[in-house]
């Protein structure tokens, strides 16, 4: 197999054998001409098929060692696509810590629909052992995760949820599969919000699910195509072109959320930085075997409360006040009121003084004085 990057930058994109054009035609179409009645080419209807869309699925499938990759409009289009294999009556089971729309999807759609989810500390064995029940059919986990960069093992949940006959799902957008490829660690399906770092440039909303098992696949395949929350091809062809450059942007991600990490922990006005590169982050030795750096993501929460750390996230320059993350440029948020409102009140919500980081690739000198000045306020 040749390298992350060769695959990044090859895989789904040779050139047009038509044309030559090193990159793959966005092919605008709703519908493909017919030779005869049924006599079909490609495909039938783009609902159905797209060849840009066929480049990106390639392409990423490879990346994340997967023999299926199915794209869609977004994050949550491709979770409600898997979730859909479930059928009322069933339980899935996530973590106590995860993105809010993930956790509104499965209880206000999913649970009105007869789905029902218990929230679990994935770091405690005898509480995970003890949530699953018959009904159990999904395990569903974030590693890094979304506010608090939590880290389990894949490996290990992976021996639970199969002990259970239950699938392990792992949202793999905080790492992208230049860090860690779950399926290759024992996990049956990976989620991601293309949305984030493989689009990489703020530009772009996405979704993608990839598998290697055959039977979630061909399901997966069936309800892009009957339910239709379809990527165009555009947006497949400008995630195609941000998954060319996933490797060098995560490493410089990585470099920057390091060193920023690093200056927050010695900040008087922070408490604490959620940030797996840590050697005392809980997650660390974990993420040290199971991802092959640390991530771009930092959290931390501010001394002075709530206020104060609303004053942090309005007083910076460099870092953009927005929610999302994994574009070029920083973004500073507050979770418990912005991306994660929708898990107020439950086992999920977040401190209401964290501030979340998506760490761009500026000049981290840059960063950290814009850091430094909005501490210092
Ligand atoms: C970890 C994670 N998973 C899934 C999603 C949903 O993705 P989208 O916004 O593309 O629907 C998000 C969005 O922020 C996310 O952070």
């Amino acid at each position: 197999m040749k390298g992350f990057n060769t695959r990044a930058i090859h895989v789904g994109s040779e050139p047009d054998p038509v044309t030559g054009s090193v990159n793959p035609p966005v092919y605008l179409t709703s519908t493909y001409a017919q030779d005869a009645v049924g006599v079909i080419r490609f495909s039938d209807y783009a609902r159905g098929d797209n060849p840009t869309r066929a480049a990106l699925e390639a392409c990423l499938a490879d990346l994340e060692e997967a023999r299926y990759g199915v794209a869609f409009a977004s994050g949550l289009a491709g979770e409600d696509a898997l979730l859909r294999t479930l059928a009322p009556g069933d339980h899935v089971i996530m973590g106590a810590d995860a993105y809010g729309g993930t956790y509104r999807l499965l209880t206000r759609v999913f649970g009105a629909w007869g789905v029902s989810v218990s929230t679990v500390d994935l770091g405690d064995a005898d509480a995970l052992e003890g949530a699953f029940t018959d009904s159990t059919k999904m395990l569903w986990v974030e590693t890094p995760s979304n506010p608090m960069l939590t880290v389990v093992s894949i490996d290990a949940l992976a021996t639970h949820a199969h002990s259970h006959g239950a699938l392990l799902v792992v949202d793999n957008t905080f790492a992208t599969p230049y860090l860690q490829r779950p399926l290759t660690l024992g996990a049956d399906v990976v989620v991601h919000s293309t949305t984030k770092y493989v689009g990489g440039h703020s530009d772009v909303i996405g979704g993608f699910v990839a598998t290697n098992n055959d039977e979630v696949a061909s399901q997966l395949k069936f309800h892009q195509y009957a339910i239709g929350a379809v990527p165009g091809p555009l947006d497949c062809y400008l995630l195609l072109r941000g998954l060319k450059t996933l490797g060098v942007r995560m490493e410089r991600h990585c470099d920057n959320a390091r060193a920023i990490a690093a200056f927050l922990v010695n900040h008087d006005a922070v408490e604490d930085v959620y940030f797996p590169g840590l050697a005392g982050h809980p997650g660390h030795e974990v993420a040290r075997t199971q991802m092959s750096d640390f991530g771009g993501m930092v959290s931390f929460t501010v001394r002075g409360g709530v206020d104060m750390a609303r004053k942090v996230c309005e007083s910076t320059t460099v870092f953009t006040l927005a929610e999302s993350l994994g574009g070029v440029e920083s973004l500073i948020e507050l979770p418990s009121v912005m991306t994660h409102l929708s898990t107020a009140g439950s086992t999920l919500e977040p401190p209401a003084n964290l501030v979340r980081l998506s760490v761009g690739i500026e000049d981290h000198d840059d960063l950290l004085e814009d850091l430094a000045n909005a501490l210092a306020i």
